[in-house]
């Protein structure tokens, strides 16, 4: 039985290639009988490449590829990335918000929601990066919200870093919307000034 891969490379040998006049009888016989599978078998019988499949890939990991930045034959003007046509416009899920969105208590309220939710677990309700989760890491603790340079970020830093992740952290783009991320981002903000008893 052929279980994985390997087998199947090893297996692959004793599959024999079929000659001209092989291959015209089995497709008589084929023709007879009525059984369109064997032909299908005998073709792929012949088809050396395919029998004997490379068990390490190798094929697909050095093969000619253009780098992103790289100079290129191809094109005439000798680049890799081409400038994308005249009138291309950024594909955008048609739900996502235009820029930051004006932070109303209803979008305060959100982020707390969403915060608790999808932050807190790692970075803790007061984002102190005190939780249980932060004591099982051991490579990296989440980072505790209120150091001095993250209090100084604006709310991007906090929407970028829900949006992309950072080191170690995940991007939270599948948990979160972007409105979401902009809500968390500034309920981040809030939680900041909330614990340092400052406006
Ligand atoms: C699975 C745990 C986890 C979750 C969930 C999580 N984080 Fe993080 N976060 C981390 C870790 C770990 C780091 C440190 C990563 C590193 O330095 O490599 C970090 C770092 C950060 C930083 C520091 C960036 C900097 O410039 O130093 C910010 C800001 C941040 N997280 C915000 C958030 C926000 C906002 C959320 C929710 C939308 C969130 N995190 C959810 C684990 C988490």
């Amino acid at each position: 039985m052929i279980r994985s891969f390997d087998d199947a490379a090893r297996s692959a040998p004793r599959v024999s290639c079929f000659g001209a006049r092989g291959a015209a009888r089995v497709v008589s016989i084929a023709a007879l009988a009525g059984a369109i599978v064997i032909v299908t078998a005998a073709i792929a019988g012949c088809a050396d490449s395919l029998a004997v499949p490379d068990p390490d890939l190798n094929r697909m990991l050095v093969q000619p590829r253009a780098d992103p930045f790289a100079a290129s034959a191809a094109f005439a003007d000798g680049k890799v990335l081409q400038t994308p046509p005249a009138g291309t416009v950024p594909y955008r899920p048609p739900n996502e918000v235009e820029g930051p969105p004006r932070p109303t208590r209803a979008l305060l309220e959100l982020g707390r929601a969403r915060y608790d939710v999808a932050c807190a677990v790692c970075h803790g309700v007061r984002g102190d990066g005190d939780t249980i989760v932060a004591s099982h890491m051991e490579l990296v603790k989440p980072r505790d919200l209120h150091i001095e340079r993250l209090r100084r970020a604006p709310v991007e830093t906090f929407f970028d870093v829900a949006t992309r992740g950072f080191g170690l952290m995940p991007p939270l783009t599948e948990v979160l919307t972007e409105k979401e991320r902009w809500a968390v981002a500034y309920y981040v903000k809030a939680l900041q000034r909330s614990q340092r008893g400052a406006p």
